[in-house]
């Protein structure tokens, strides 16, 4: 008998075939009527398999009483309710250090895209205005001061890629980390107003909510350029989009959001802010990988095995 497993977000078809050989998949993410399918197959359901984004509620949890573990195809377990997890015993996986480079590669490309205007220049040549018009300067990257919140294993690749730049760097961290050459700023705040650049790279937690409030978003400044690869969770958006309308903040290059998958409309037309669709990991090669400790993550765990990354 195939354990069975429920899908809570999707992932690449190639994955969920792979779920389906050794699984009795059920789809949460696209059932017609999501309480009925729990309700049915909740009781013979023993394994989750979702997305950081998505995660694990309290209430998927709790529908699904034989549940063992929880595969989470991501770092992030901001969207999986721990608690309950722990009080049931259930284990909880990740997909850690695979995701990392590609996430830091996405976070360079989102500093100069906004910093050199490459979406308005995009915009600019495809409506045809090159030949009757300027397109305007832009601001450099190279050389510039670099802030980064959460210098874990992505905001240190992110510095890697910058020094590269000849950026200097310094981050905000709870403590001053041992062998770190990169300057440490005790509060978000400092490290805001000392930077031409701020990459969001913490971990969404109750203690980062909301941290880049309006006071960062000020001491960053009207030349200064917001970067989120991190959470929406970790800004406060409504400050955010009054900073940037208000000129008080320089620019934005954001991979999550608040509300995903809804974006607000008054980022949608500001020409100083590039918007992704939280895609920071969606490469195939690290989409692959992912999934590989996914699949890796639930055939050790059904076999009697300790799961190859866990997380609880
Ligand atoms: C994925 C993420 O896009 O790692 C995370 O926590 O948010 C991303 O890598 C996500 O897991 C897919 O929902």
């Amino acid at each position: 008998m195939k354990p069975h497993v429920l899908i809570v977000e999707s992932m690449m078809p190639e994955t969920e075939a792979q779920l389906e050989t050794a699984y009795q998949i059920h789809r949460l993410y696209n059932a017609q009527d999501r309480g009925a399918l729990l309700k049915e197959v909740g009781p013979r359901v023993r394994g989750i398999a979702t997305g950081g984004r998505l995660g694990a509620s309290g209430d998927i949890i709790d529908a699904l009483p034989k549940l063992e573990i929880i595969a989470i195809n991501g770092v992030g377990i901001d969207a999986v309710d721990m608690e309950r997890a722990r009080a049931r015993g259930i284990r909880v996986t990740t997909t850690p250090d695979v995701l990392t480079e590609d996430v830091a590669d996405l976070a360079l490309g989102l500093m100069i895209a906004v910093s050199r205007r490459i979406c308005v220049g995009d915009r600019f040549v495809r409506a045809g205005r090159w030949p009757s018009d300027h397109m305007g300067l832009s601001a450099g990257v190279h050389g510039k001061r670099l802030g980064i919140f959460g210098l874990g294993h992505i905001g240190c690749a992110v510095a890697r890629r910058a020094q590269a730049f000849g950026m200097s760097i310094a981050y905000t961290e709870r403590h001053k980390l041992a062998d770190c050459a990169y300057r440490f700023v005790s509060d978000l705040v400092g490290l805001a107003k000392d930077s031409d650049f701020l990459v969001l790279a913490a971990s969404a937690t109750a203690e980062t909510r909301n941290i880049v409030s309006q006071a960062a978003l000020d001491a960053l400044g009207p030349s200064g350029i917001l970067i989120n690869v991190s959470r929406g969770s970790v800004v406060d958006e409504d400050a955010l989009i009054a900073a940037l309308s208000e000129k008080r903040l320089g620019g934005a290059g954001l991979d999550v959001f608040a509300h995903e998958p809804n974006v607000s409309k008054a980022l949608w037309s500001m020409d100083n802010v590039v918007l992704m669709p939280h895609q920071a990991s969606a490469t195939i090669e690290t989409r692959r990988a992912m999934a590989d400790l996914v699949l890796g993550n639930l055939e050790a765990h059904f076999a009697g095995r300790e799961p190859l990354t866990p997380v609880l």
